[in-house]
């Protein structure tokens, strides 16, 4: 177990989250956006373990990535409407320094851009994403995930 890692700041980050969730009215909706949202952020969390990378800052970036589409309705530009609303709530909650908001931030704003290759969180993040799509229905992957899926299969030792 990393002793590093704050459990209150990823319970915070949580429980913000969950409080955005509860207000969409769809049931579906918000189911769907529960399973994604915190499947990114444990596939994340695994994905951070494995690379040597911070769990932490993994997981608070996968509750948020798509808080923008959640909260809308509307995917259109969610990365960088995401990334700003983030930074306000990692702001809000006092726990994180300016670094590390920088850091959750720039991975949410990159995480539409699955063919650019970025930095190692934004890179978890974008992976983390595809996995949860991937493990939700493993009969169905997207063209866009594709290639993205088929080196995390490599990486993870799951075959071809
Ligand atoms: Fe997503």
């Amino acid at each position: 177990m990393d002793t590093d890692i704050r459990t209150d700041r990823i319970e915070k980050v949580r429980d913000i989250v969950s409080s955005y969730l509860e207000d969409i009215r769809d049931p579906f909706f918000r189911a769907e956006g529960y399973v994604h949202m915190f499947g990114v952020a444990q596939a994340a969390v695994l994905l951070a373990m494995k690379r040597g990378e911070d769990a932490e800052l993994a997981a608070c970036a996968g509750y948020l990535h798509d808080i923008a589409t959640y909260t809308t309705g509307d995917s259109a530009g969610h990365a960088a409407r995401g990334a700003e609303m983030a930074e306000r709530i990692l702001q809000l909650t006092g726990l994180f320094s300016e670094k590390e908001t920088g850091k959750i931030t720039s991975a949410i704003r990159c995480h539409s851009d699955k063919k650019s290759v970025h930095g190692p969180l934004e890179e978890i993040l974008k992976d983390a994403d595809v996995m949860q799509h991937c493990l939700y229905d493993p009969g169905y992957v997207s063209k866009k995930d594709k290639d993205r899926y088929r080196k995390l299969r490599k990486e993870l030792g799951l075959g071809k």
